[in-house]
């Protein structure tokens, strides 16, 4: 098969796979076209086969339609309007939301038990790499955001999410990017200690 071809001790499986990882960006930039619903279900198929302790499966996905882009948007703004008194800003930041092409809220389980909740936590930010990198290879990039609107109680009444069950992992902008940015991280040797 063609990934067993070895180079260098390396499969060419491994090569993708390492430059799918690598390559693999964030943006806001993104053109109008809309992503198919399929892909995103597809994505979401991949996301929950992420490690999970116990195998709680902690993760929820709800993608959102157009009539709660509106409304979310709109919350957008009017946070902007509660906390900076900045008008224009709420304005600009309501505009750029409806822009975004795709939106999809990914939740965690809340849990008494502060162990079982950072683990879960961890869970759903593997199932999220899972799904952003199946939508890389796709040609679709997304965008992570955990402001202010994540943790309003506003958007869990919007959305019929209990707040005391669950709670935001990333509302997540994604499209097919216009531009993707550079990114750079520290050399393995700054950040890889061998030990006896
Ligand atoms: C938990 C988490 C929360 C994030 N929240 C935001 C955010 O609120 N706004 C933002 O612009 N980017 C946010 N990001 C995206 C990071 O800024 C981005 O991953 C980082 O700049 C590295 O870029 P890359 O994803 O292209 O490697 C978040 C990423 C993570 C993992």
């Amino acid at each position: 098969m063609k990934e067993e071809i070895k180079k260098d001790g390396l499969s060419a499986g491994l090569a993708v796979i390492a430059e799918r990882i690598r390559s693999r960006r964030t943006t806001k930039l993104f053109h109008k076209r809309k992503i198919s619903e399929q892909l995103i279900k597809d994505a979401v198929e991949v996301a929950r086969w992420a490690p999970n302790h116990h195998l709680t499966e902690p993760w929820h996905f709800y993608l959102l339609g157009p009539q709660m882009v509106t409304e979310a948007a709109e919350l957008i703004a009017t946070i902007i309007r509660e906390n900076k008194e900045d008008e224009h800003l709420a304005n600009f930041k309501q505009e750029s939301a409806l822009a975004m092409p795709g939106w999809l809220l990914v939740t965690c389980k809340r849990s008494e038990d502060l162990l079982r909740q950072q683990e879960d936590y961890a869970s759903c930010c593997c199932a999220v790499q899972n799904l952003s990198l199946y939508l890389s290879e796709a040609g679709v990039a997304m965008k992570w955001t955990t402001g202010d609107i994540t943790r309003d109680p506003r958007l869990f009444e919007l959305m019929g999410i209990d707040f005391d069950d669950q709670f935001v992992v990333g509302l997540f902008w994604y499209g097919y990017p216009r531009s993707l940015p550079k990114q750079s991280r520290k050399n393995v040797d700054e950040i890889l200690t061998e030990t006896y």
